[in-house]
């Protein structure tokens, strides 16, 4: 059997820990792509010299071209500029500007992998996340089931970590999702989440609980208040249990930012819900009975990506 060929673009710090998690996991060989003659090349080589202790038998290349990318079953796109200061005049960029940044780079890739790769499915974890799946899927033409968003699976991994972290148990032991955009409005669902099968509102009283999910919704600024730069680990590990859901056609049921058409009364958007990944991609939106307070969470999410999507002019 002919084994899956997973492209990242961006060998930053996402895009090499997607990389490196990959090959961890044994689940396809990888091409790096980066903008910066030498990184990809340079990352590519030596993880592949790790290859020896680590005992897999993986090909990993970089390339700063798109021909060595061709005919990937998997892309996933982590290419963009973080907001940090201008060197010269020392502002920050606005927000508007860095969508506008983002999106040209976003655009830019995705042309060029749809092109080369155009059976993939995409996953795309640059920020503004929601907003680069629209960027995305204009520029590549596919069909939605193959433009998909990684979020959920970051916040969920977050949200799971501080819980089991309070109760001292197995985080395998945790359930639970957070649906929403990628921001200060993503929407954990403490109703639906669960301990060993035990309501975890029985387990933690609402005040620390709310706590948490705060803690979940400031997770990205957490730790950049600590680092100075934004997350990769966890955000690469949460990127890479979708792309192991879609090779291994695992039927998994992860958050992920979807175009929906209808589905919890939102058209042409793309937010985070629960999805059946697999080997089409999303297979299927599951629609979950949300409470009025759930819904409402829902809409200012929506609504905060929206004012975002209204920036990219389409
Ligand atoms: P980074 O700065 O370490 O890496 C970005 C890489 O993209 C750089 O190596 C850069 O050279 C490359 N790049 C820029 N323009 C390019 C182009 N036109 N073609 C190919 N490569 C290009 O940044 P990091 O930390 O890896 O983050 C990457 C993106 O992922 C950012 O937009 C970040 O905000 C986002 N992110 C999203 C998360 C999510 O959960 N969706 C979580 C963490 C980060
Ligand atoms: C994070 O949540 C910045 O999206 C990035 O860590």
């Amino acid at each position: 059997m002919a084994r899956s060929k997973v492209t990242v673009v961006g060998a930053g710090n996402v895009g090499a820990t997607c990389a490196h998690w990959i090959v961890t996991k044994h689940l396809a060989d990888v091409v790096l792509v980066d903008i910066v003659e030498g990184v990809p090349q340079g990352k590519a080589l030596d993880l592949a010299e790790s290859a020896p202790v680590m005992g897999f038998d993986l090909k990993v290349t970089g390339s700063t071209s798109y021909e060595a990318t061709a005919n990937s079953d998997v892309v996933v796109i982590t290419a963009g500029v973080p907001r940090k200061k201008d060197p010269v005049t020392g502002k920050y960029p606005s927000r508007d500007e860095l969508v506008k940044t983002n999106q040209k780079i976003v655009g830019e890739v995705t042309r060029q992998v749809a092109h080369y790769s155009p059976n993939a499915i995409l996953i795309i974890v640059s920020n503004p996340l929601d907003a680069m799946c629209h960027v995305a899927l204009h520029e590549s033409g596919f069909p939605s089931n193959r433009v998909i968003g990684q979020a959920g699976a970051l916040d969920t991994a977050r949200y799971k970590t501080f819980l089991a972290m309070e109760l001292g148990v197995s985080v395998n032991d945790i359930h639970g999702m957070v649906l929403g955009g990628h921001g200060d409005t993503m929407v954990p669902l403490p109703r639906h989440t669960s301990v060993g099968g035990i309501p975890v509102r029985e387990l933690i009283a609402e005040d620390r609980l709310q706590q948490i999910i705060q803690r979940t919704r400031d997770g990205g600024g957490e730790i950049v208040s600590l680092l100075g730069v934004s997350a990769w680990y966890a955000p690469a590990a949460g990127t890479v249990e979708m792309v192991e859901a879609i090779i291994r056609d695992q039927k998994r049921v992860i958050p992920s930012a979807v175009l929906l058409d209808g589905q919890y009364g939102y058209n042409g958007l793309y937010i985070g819900v629960p999805t059946v990944l697999g080997a089409g991609g999303v297979e299927r939106v599951i629609e979950m009975q949300l409470n009025d307070e759930e819904k409402k969470m829902l809409e200012v999410s929506a609504e905060a990506v929206r004012s975002v999507v209204n920036i990219l002019g389409y």
